[in-house]
């Protein structure tokens, strides 16, 4: 494709640079948002007088063909284009003659290139907390059917205290309802519109920059023009969002992993949702969440990168710039991927809850239980918590549960000890006595699906 630029060089670019330079094959989905920007930027230059309203009319008629045979298949981009933005305009001036070559009036790719990208991750953004909104709902759907699924809660992936499903659950949506926050903060923030900020230093031209900002349904313009065409914080923001989104889910996943295997067989995935081995017949591998979090690193590198790319540039615009696009496109592409996958993999999973329940049995997770039965009955709780130490390592040697030791081995070990302790050390009493806010009690978990709901309830997309 010839260069606008060509006046100045009396010679054609080398093909390898075109080909280093060029982005049409990764900014050629921001197609929509480029025109739309054109739409609007047409637009206010007419309605300021700038360029003929006649001109106006036929570039918004020739751009709205452009969007229509793009969408359609009919209109193919050209590869060797420079960029998205070349390409439209290009396309545009063959179409529309003259009146095409009065749309990049005041105008540079400097800020074009600002704007769609800010126009482009908003919609992705929508898009994201979609798809989020819609995995919080299910967990929720999942919390509430095992309110009294018993499992071990861990701590150094050891059994520690008896919590719930739908407590372990929870504790996800509240992570993940963090992120619909950071993802809606970031949308606000950057939605402000560069357009006018030219290609660093405004323009001598009478324009009309809120109005362009409300065209394009920005809440006002950037206030800086070099602010504007030079940082991209808010792909750092979303990259930084996404790689925190994606950390959750990795550790979600990483415990259905540990879930699925024999060791602990407290779910099963769907058949739809795992995969078999190409030699041994009998495995059945949770592939989906080691994806998740293997791509999770990759995200992060995403967000690294351009942390990176970003650090040592000078005002304003830099080619390095144009990196960012690859990296926050994969973070958002991988994001949402893994967010289409988790859900319905998490809808579809079976829940052994014998298999919980049968974990929470051993390991002594009521051992804090057995000491408090011993503060509740007078004695200190470091010399409580002794005692308990005692008697667990005493189970231990003989192979008996804290539920199995004889009455008069406690009663040896501390005469405060009676019949009631089995009682005071039954699972279902060690979890329904944590009836502290916030924790894993039948009562507590209840308002806390009452408060995650309502939470959720509120999400404005
Ligand atoms: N393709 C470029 C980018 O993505 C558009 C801006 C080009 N501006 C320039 N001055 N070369 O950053």
């Amino acid at each position: 494709m010839a260069k606008m630029w060509a006046g100045r060089f009396s010679k054609e670019v080398d093909e390898t640079v075109n080909a280093f330079n060029s982005s049409i094959s990764f900014d050629g989905r921001m197609y929509r948002q480029d025109i739309r920007g054109s739409i609007a930027h047409a637009t206010m230059l007419s309605d300021c007088g700038i360029i003929p309203k006649g001109d106006a009319e036929q570039i918004i008629a020739g751009l709205k063909g452009i969007l229509a045979d793009l969408d359609s298949g009919d209109l193919l981009m050209d590869p060797t284009a420079e960029d998205i933005h070349m390409f439209v305009e290009a396309e545009l001036t063959k179409r529309i003659g003259d009146a095409g070559k009065r749309l990049h009036t005041a105008r540079s790719r400097n800020d074009q290139v600002a704007l769609d990208i800010r126009l482009y991750l908003r919609d992705e953004i929508a898009e994201i907390r979609k798809l989020l909104l819609a995995l919080l709902n299910t967990l929720v759907k999942l919390a509430e059917q095992h309110t009294e699924t018993i499992m071990p809660g861990y701590t150094h992936l050891q059994r520690a205290q008896p919590v719930t499903f739908a407590h372990h659950i929870l504790a996800y949506v509240w992570m993940l309802l963090r992120d619909d926050g950071r993802l809606a903060d970031t949308a606000k923030r950057m939605n402000l519109c560069p357009l006018g900020a030219g290609a660093l230093a405004g323009t001598t031209y009478p324009i009309n920059r809120k109005q362009t900002a409300e065209l394009l349904g920005f809440s006002g313009p950037v206030q800086n023009s070099l602010d504007a065409v030079s940082d991209r914080d808010f792909c750092v923001e979303l990259a930084n969002a996404l790689s925190l989104l994606m950390t959750h889910l990795s550790r979600f996943s990483e415990e259905i992993i540990l879930w699925c295997s024999w060791e602990f067989k407290f779910v099963e995935l769907d058949d739809a949702y795992a995969t078999g081995s190409s030699i041994m017949p009998q495995k059945k591998n949770p592939d989906v969440t080691e994806l998740i979090r293997g791509k999770t690193g990759r995200v992060i590198g995403d967000l690294t990168t351009l942390l990176t790319m970003l650090k040592g540039l000078p005002l304003a615009y830099n080619k390095d710039m144009q990196e960012d696009k690859e990296a926050i496109f994969d973070a958002i592409d991988q994001a949402k991927l893994c967010l289409k996958t988790f859900d319905p993999m998490l809808a579809t999973m079976r829940v052994l809850k014998e298999n919980m329940r049968a974990a929470a049995a051993k390991g002594f997770i009521n051992a804090t239980d057995c000491a408090d039965y011993l503060v509740k009955k007078g004695l200190p709780f470091r010399d409580a918590y002794k005692i308990t130490g005692t008697l667990v390592a005493e189970c231990i040697s003989q192979n008996l549960t804290l539920e199995t030791l004889p009455l008069e081995k406690y009663q040896a070990a501390c005469p405060l000890f009676a019949e009631d302790v089995y009682e005071a050390i039954a699972l279902e009493t060690c979890l329904n006595g944590r009836i502290s806010e916030g924790g894993p009690s039948a009562e507590a978990v209840a308002q806390q699906l009452r408060a995650a709901k309502a939470a959720i309830e509120e999400i404005r997309l």
